[in-house]
């Protein structure tokens, strides 16, 4: 039996108020239909998923391009079942069409395998309900009294709801299966709703019934899994039960999470056994972590990549970078784009660093600027060094050897190269290369007078007199 699944994406998502289109939202760090393809992926290969796209479709396409999935465009968005008559061309050659809504993002493999199942006992339409705790908003389910308890009357619209459907349970979750044969063949007798003019896919499990099809409903067991967002407050409800199911899957695997109710991890982190993970942390993107890492409190990493062991104190920003093992960083570290901490290095508070490697056991420990710079193994840099990689127009690079000492308070002229097991005096601007194991000063000498101070003060305190 051949399977097409049609995403339908084109809906603007008025009741959002946003300039954004409703599946470009995001729910743990991840577009709405991202999530919805990523599901669908698991039941049939990308070039047999056909996403509608209409409202603001390049953005849309451009968003999920790379994912492999096909594209149909309904160019008016003129309802759900007039998306579905979009891409009647595109179905005509599949046996089954399972439906899926763009806004519908946590649906999972399981329970659309468990739909197909049913379906495959011979509807020509089943569709996926549920019952959440507040069913307001969605279309209701009206069963039929049948011998057949999976039998369906019709789906009813809020808005459409008599007084007594108004306590109808059980919602219609936005996600069918169709045999494509009746499927093509009912489409075009939808008709426009009184309400707003718009064609109701949901209409088709009236018109079926009518035209003596089977049509059944079976219910997800878990209602979490299928809810819409249709507004902000929605879209944010989605996001935090997402994210608890992330945390709870990382927990599974033996991460420590402390107050996971305060940290923010993205759908596609991993972080490996033994971490611990305290509150009010943000893992974002695609970021990975080792296995026995500490990371403290108001750290937030994005797209980075941490080896194992390593130490993140607290309120450390750490963005498109890598740590390796048993390195130190914070607390207070910003690590910029492009920084490559060595095995066993530290950065430490109030280090910024942007495009610059740390060699092995290397350390930055305060106050301190690293951008454009190559460091090498056990250099120390000494508290409030500044690589000065800019002159205005362009960036320089620092490359700094081996075993290197930099004083305290030096800036680094970039370009620049200090060789291998150097040594720099505290405070010095340097401005030319410094060869390997020679001492290099660039400051104005000290001067030093004797009593000059109580002599001062002698003749201020006289003068008051
Ligand atoms: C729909 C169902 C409702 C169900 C709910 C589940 C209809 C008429 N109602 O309502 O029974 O309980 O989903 O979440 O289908 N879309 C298009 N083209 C359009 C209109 C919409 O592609 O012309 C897309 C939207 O982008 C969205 C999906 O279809 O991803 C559902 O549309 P939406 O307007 O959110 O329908 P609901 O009112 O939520
Ligand atoms: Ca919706």
């Amino acid at each position: 039996m051949s399977l097409a699944i049609v995403i339908m994406a084109a809906g603007k998502g008025t009741r959002l108020k946003s300039q954004r289109p409703k599946v470009l939202h995001t729910i743990g760090g991840k577009p709405l239909l991202a999530h919805v393809i990523a599901a669908a992926g698991t039941i049939v290969s990308p070039a047999n998923i056909f996403v509608v796209v209409g409202h603001q479709a390049e953005k849309v396409e451009a968003a999920v391009a790379g994912l492999g999935v096909k594209f149909v465009l309904q160019a008016e968005q003129l309802g759900t079942g007039h998306a579905i008559q979009c891409a009647e061309q595109a179905i005509a050659g599949y046996d089954d069409v399972l439906v899926l809504s763009g806004d519908v993002p946590l649906i999972q493999t399981e329970t659309l395998k468990m739909l197909l199942d049913y379906h495959h006992l011979g509807s020509a339409m089943t569709i996926l309900t549920a019952q959440p705790e507040n069913p307001f908003g969605y279309g209701r389910i009206v069963r039929r009294r049948s011998e057949n308890a999976l039998e369906v009357e019709a789906i009813v619209e809020q808005k459409s709801l008599t007084s007594e459907q108004l306590a109808i349970p059980e919602i219609n979750t936005g996600i069918y299966v169709f045999q494509t044969k009746p499927l093509i063949a009912h489409l075009k007798r939808i008709i426009p709703n009184d309400n707003n003019g718009e064609y109701y896919l949901t209409d088709l499990a009236g018109i079926f019934i009518r035209e003596g099809q089977v049509v059944t409903a079976v219910e997800a067991s878990d209602a979490g899994e299928v809810l819409g967002a249709n507004t902000i407050a929605e879209l944010v409800a989605l996001d935090s039960v997402l994210r608890s199911k992330t945390a709870q899957k990382l927990m599974a695997r033996g991460v420590t999470i402390f107050s996971p109710e305060t940290s923010v991890i993205d759908a596609d982190v991993e972080v490996e056994a033994d971490t611990v993970i305290e509150p009010y942390v943000q893992l974002l993107g695609r970021t990975r972590i080792g296995a026995d890492c500490l990371i403290r409190s108001n750290t937030v990493i994005e797209n980075s990549t941490i080896a194992d062991g390593v130490l993140i104190r607290q309120s450390c920003v750490i963005t498109d970078s890598s740590i390796d093992t048993g390195a130190k960083i914070g607390p207070f570290a910003h690590l910029r784009p492009g920084s490559e901490i060595g095995e066993d290095a530290h950065v430490g508070n109030f280090v910024e660093t942007k495009k610059a490697r740390l060699g092995k056991g290397a350390k930055a420990s305060h106050l301190t600027y690293l951008g454009d710079a190559m460091i090498g193994a056990g250099t120390n840099i000494g508290a409030g060094v500044i690589t000065c990689n800019y002159d205005g127009v362009n960036k320089h690079m620092t490359v700094i050897g081996e075993g290197v000492f930099v004083g305290s308070d030096s800036t680094l002229v970039a370009p620049i190269a200090i060789g291998d097991g150097a040594y720099i005096g505290a405070g010095s601007c340097i401005t030319r290369e410094v060869p390997a194991d020679a001492l290099a000063v660039g400051r104005s000498r000290q001067i030093t007078k004797e009593g000059w101070a109580a002599g001062k003060r002698a003749r201020l305190k006289k003068q008051c007199e």
